[in-house]
């Protein structure tokens, strides 16, 4: 229990959202908050523009940029905060979904106009998954959104999560004029670009009070009483275990761009979020407070500068505490390791770091060493597990343009896949490479770095097949049957599991439901 104190004081957490929800601006007043930024427009530069979204090697150039937003690291009120950037564009849904599986909790920030869009489903399928705590921040009440009760009612629906409202809107576009914070009965009266100091809060004792009528007007204060009313008989208080468990979200409402709501949930979230946790292994539980280091690689961010080909694996600590030029053991290369120069993200800047604690986030050169769920110990055998791979939805056979170029090609595709860019296939008892991967933004940005890397000339071939499935069996005799009769469609992934390629959702039904002593996985992690 030597790291307790450290421990007790860390956040480490991701903003998510479907694009132009509003994350970019919430991150900003966050790290305003947090004193790491003093102005705004500060984070713009990690966006990425609508106008790039065809243009992969702009996007590739702003993810380059964001190397330094990838964590983003403040003080708030004595809690340490690491904020873990997601990248909006669905081409790189990949990148998000392992960076889900190194926080502790995350804020979805939903539209209030356009309420629950593709990503935000996608999003929160995988924080369901493993049960991430989730608080909802409903954004731009400023505009006319969807009435508020239908929308908590979308998200529950969508999103199979319980909600529990922990502010309440009072009306919204141009007639919007605060919220009542339920938990501290006070209303909070909106102001454009509020600093959120208290003079604009007014404590609330009895909803019944004439100040009411006289702040809001006879109108709207009858409509909050109701509101307020209905609200109290179906949610009651929150029960912060149902959230730590991943059960209900507590919702706030407000306005990022006008800073408004979002001190209330921030205060909220370094009250209720989870500390960093114990984690699960193939050996079982680590304890985040064993005296042990232990970590594990969540994403690997290559330079795309040919003349510069270090990469930096991100490593999150699980526990124990990480030094800088002390040997580590790479569990999976079964080898000792150590970093002179492991990075920090405070205040947005990369600075060399001496030690780091369970929840941190370390910045580590690569020069080839890491794949994405590498684990590192103090001497332990054993990996962390839940960094799965998904199904990816756009299959591709690479071609080779230079049989000169042959060996290059298989080493490029092997450190772009462990980067996690994409993932790799080989045909059953062939060698057709096929590549997987979740938009076709992808597939240029390998065919660019292997040619610019590599020297690697390549195009794709489309192949016919829309999901990956890996394949077990109890029974060893039916799944060499099954790979036998589907050859075909069988392929192995880089780790040398098994996977079903399925051509459409109805052969993968049929599929099932004629070998139903063989097991169709969504995910990789069944092993
Ligand atoms: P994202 O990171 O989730 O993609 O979204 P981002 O924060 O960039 O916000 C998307 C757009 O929504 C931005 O406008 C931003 O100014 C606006 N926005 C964010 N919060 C609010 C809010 O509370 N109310 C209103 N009305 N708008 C909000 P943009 O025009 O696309 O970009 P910009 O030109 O302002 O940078």
């Amino acid at each position: 229990m030597k790291y307790q104190q450290e421990i007790e004081k860390r956040r480490t957490f991701a903003i998510i959202s479907h694009p132009d929800a509003g994350k970019t601006t919430l991150t900003e007043k966050f790290l305003l908050f947090g004193g790491a930024i003093q102005v705004a427009g500060a984070v713009k530069s990690n966006k990425i523009k609508k106008a790039a979204t065809s243009d992969f090697m702009e996007i590739e150039r702003q993810r380059g940029i964001s190397v330094a937003t990838s964590v983003m690291s403040f003080e708030y009120e004595g809690t340490l905060i690491n904020l873990l950037d997601t990248p909006g564009h669905k081409d790189f849904a990949e990148d998000t979904f392992r960076t889900l599986t190194a926080v502790d909790s995350v804020i979805l920030v939903v539209d209030s106009v356009n309420g629950v869009e593709e990503q935000t489903r996608r999003l929160m399928q995988v924080c369901r998954m493993r049960k991430t705590p989730v608080i909802v921040f409903i954004n731009k009440l400023d505009r006319d959104g969807k009435n508020r009760f239908d929308l908590l009612e979308e998200i529950e629906k969508e999103l199979s999560i319980s909600l529990h409202p922990m502010t309440w809107p009072i009306n919204q576009g141009k007639d919007f004029k605060g919220v009542y914070d339920l938990h501290n009965k006070s209303i909070r009266l909106f102001t454009a670009n509020t600093k959120a100091i208290d003079e604009d809060t007014i404590s609330i004792s009895d909803l019944s009070s004439t100040v009411l009528n006289e702040k809001l007007g006879e109108r709207d204060a009858a409509t909050l009483r109701e509101d307020v009313e209905l609200i109290d008989g179906v949610y009651g208080e929150l029960d912060v275990n149902d959230y730590l468990s991943g059960d209900v979200a507590p919702v706030f409402f407000g306005s990022a761009i006008n800073n408004f709501g979002v001190k209330e949930m921030l205060d909220t979230f370094i009250r209720i979020s989870p500390k960093p946790r114990d984690r699960e292994t193939n050996k079982g539980l680590v304890k985040v407070d064993a005296d042990k280091f232990s970590g594990f690689i969540f994403k690997i961010h290559a330079n795309l500068d040919p003349k510069h080909r270090d990469r930096i694996a991100f490593l999150r600590v699980c526990s124990g505490r990480f030094e800088r030029n002390k040997y580590f053991h790479h569990v999976r290369l079964d080898k000792d390791v150590r970093f002179s120069n492991p990075y920090s993200f405070l205040a947005r800047e990369k600075n060399v770091v001496d030690d780091a604690y369970p929840g941190d986030v370390v910045g580590l050169f690569d020069t080839g060493n890491f794949k994405i769920g590498d684990t590192l110990t103090e001497g332990d055998e054993f990996f962390f597990t839940g960094i799965p791979s998904f199904s990816p939805e756009i299959f591709k056979e690479v071609v080779n343009k230079d049989p000169m170029k042959t060996k290059q090609l298989e080493k490029g595709l092997i450190q772009l896949t462990d980067e996690g860019v994409a993932q790799l296939f080989t045909q059953f008892g062939g060698n057709k490479k096929i590549i997987g991967c979740v938009g076709e933004l992808q597939f240029e940005v390998i065919q660019y770095r292997l040619l610019h890397e590599y020297g690697a000339s390549v195009i794709f071939n489309s192949v016919p097949f829309y999901k990956a499935c890996w394949i077990t069996s109890e029974d060893p005799k039916k799944l060499e049957d099954f790979i036998r009769f589907k050859s075909g469609n069988i392929a192995i992934d880089k780790d040398g599991h098994l996977v079903y390629l399925a051509q459409s959702e109805w052969f993968l039904n049929t599929e099932r439901t004629n070998n139903p002593d063989v097991e169709f996985h969504f995910t990789s992690e069944i092993h």
